[in-house]
Order: C-alpha cells, then sequence, then structure tokens
C-alpha cells in the first residue's frame, strides 16, 4: 500500500456521472486529470475543465472505436499515469429477459461497449501506467454471478460479469505485472445509467471508492473490491 496522493489520473469516460464526479474528486484531492469525452456537446466535464484548467485537460475518445483509442495513446505517449481508470459504461433495456425481449442491437452495443470497448481500452492504453500504477476498471456488483440472487438486469449483469473474468484473464497473462489491477463495484448509485431510484448519491459513492483505489496503489495484482475495499464474490 502507498499512501502518497496520486498525482496523474486518467480517466477515461468521464463526461459526466461517476465519471466526471471521480475527475472533480481527484482534482480536489490536488492531482492532475486527463478526462475523456466522446464529443464536444455540453457536459459537467467541460463545464468543470473550463473553470479548472490547470487541473483537467480534456481529451477525445469513443472505446468501441479501435483507432481512436490507438490515436488517444499516440497523443498521450510521452505521459505516464499513476492510474488509469475506465470508467465509461452503457445499460440499454435494462428489465428485458436475455432471448425474449432484447434487441440485437441493443444487446451488441452494451458487449461492445461495457466489455469489447473497455478491454480494448486498457490494452491499448496499458503502456501509459507506470509499471508501480494502478490499472481500475468500473465493473459493478451486479457482474458477480456468485452473488446474483435476484436476477434482474440481465444483459447489464452479462456484460460486467464478461468483464471480470476478461480482466481476470488479463490479470493472469500479467501475472509478472507489478501494477494493481482493480474491478471496482462502486454501489447503486444516482446517475444517468443508475436511475432516480438508485440508494446511493455521487456523494456516498465517490469519496470511499478513490480512497479504496488508492489503498490497493503499490500492491500487484487483481482484486473485485467494493467501494470500501470490501472483496466481491466472483
Ligand atoms: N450508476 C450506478 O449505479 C453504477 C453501478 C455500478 C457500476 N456502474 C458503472 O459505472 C460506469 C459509469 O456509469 P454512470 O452511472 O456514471 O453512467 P452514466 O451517467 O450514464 O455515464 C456513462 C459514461 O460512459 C460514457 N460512455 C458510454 N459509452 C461510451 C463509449 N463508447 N466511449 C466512451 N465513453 C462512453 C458516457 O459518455 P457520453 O456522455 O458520451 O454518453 C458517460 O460519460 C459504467 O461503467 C457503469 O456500468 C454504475
Amino acid at each position: 500500500m502507498n499512501t502518497t496522493a496520486v498525482q496523474d489520473v486518467l480517466v477515461v469516460g468521464a463526461s459526466r456521472g461517476l465519471g466526471e464526479a471521480l475527475v472533480e474528486e481527484y482534482a480536489g484531492r490536488g492531482a492532475h486529470v486527463v478526462a475523456t469525452v466522446r464529443d464536444d456537446r455540453p457536459s459537467p466535464l467541460l463545464d468543470f475543465a473550463g473553470r479548472n484548467p490547470g487541473s483537467v485537460e480534456v481529451e477525445h475518445v469513443d472505446i468501441t472505436d479501435r483507432e481512436r483509442l490507438a490515436g488517444l495513446r499516440d497523443r498521450l505517449s510521452a505521459r505516464r499515469f499513476d492510474l488509469l481508470w475506465v470508467v465509461a459504461g452503457v445499460s440499454l433495456a435494462d428489465q428485458q429477459a436475455v432471448g425474449v425481449d432484447i434487441a440485437d442491437d441493443d444487446f451488441d452495443l452494451m458487449m461492445r461497449t461495457n466489455v469489447l470497448g473497455v478491454m480494448r481500452a486498457v490494452e491499448t492504453l496499458q503502456d501509459l501506467v507506470d509499471p508501480e500504477g494502478t490499472i481500475a476498471v468500473m465493473s459493478s456488483g451486479q457482474g458477480s454471478v456468485a452473488d446474483n440472487t435476484k436476477g434482474g438486469f440481465e444483459v447489464y449483469r452479462a456484460t460486467k460479469s464478461a468483464l471480470n473474468q476478461m480482466f481476470r484473464s488479463y490479470a493472469v497473462r500479467h501475472r509478472d505485472d507489478r501494477r494493481a489491477l482493480l474491478l471496482m463495484a462502486p454501489g447503486w448509485v444516482k446517475t444517468e445509467l443508475g436511475g432516480p431510484n438508485a440508494v446511493l448519491g455521487i456523494e456516498d459513492s465517490i469519496p470511499p471508492l478513490v480512497d479504496a483505489v488508492d489503498a490497493e496503489r503499490g500492491t500487484p495484482g487483481l482484486r473485485y473490491l467494493d467501494r470500501f475495499g470490501k472483496a466481491v464474490n466472483w
């Protein structure tokens, strides 16, 4: 465990919601943050970056676009980050049963974004991360196969389980790395994706989540953790 605060953070998928809140939290703790949006539509991130030009730099990427990911890596190739946070994700058609109601395009988009896109972001951007730094990926408690006793959110759950599995394979392939590899479950939070019935506000999730990620820095290997740093069942 490393007790000094992170200095340089790259947050992918930060236009709004949890990603944007992470940017505010790290900037508030004194870090310099490079934060990505897909485009320059007005967003909370662009507002925040406009007010904090010294601590936040805006970059552009769509994680489903391989060439744009490579372009981001090339533009940042001279930089080193203590922490790469891949936050981007989508949830469509949450309550529908897979194989019954789901539109093929919705299924494809969720898998392409939450699994392929996130893993491609990790694979493409990993070399920008300090050899003793951290790669954190936004998973979800819904990705736990063992804890799925209530059902619901079937496709979304499956995307996060698949993401966990793929990141676990990544960790096996990189078993000699000294980086901390973290799958994080932020809790059910009120955002566009979480919806208005979520039990947590952003202020309940993000500060402990950042503390939990900080606490893992310097400890190599893979963990699947909740926002308090407690292990989640696979
Ligand atoms: N909220 C919750 O309760 C909760 C719980 C567990 C896990 N999570 C996870 O936390 C992450 C953030 O969720 P949120 O609640 O903050 O959702 P949100 O408010 O809907 O934000 C989603 C973010 O992902 C970005 N994004 C989506 N597709 C992208 C792509 N192809 N390329 C780049 N960026 C993309 C969005 O950018 P645009 O503005 O361009 O669309 C937006 O910044 C997701 O991975 C989600 O699964 C959320």
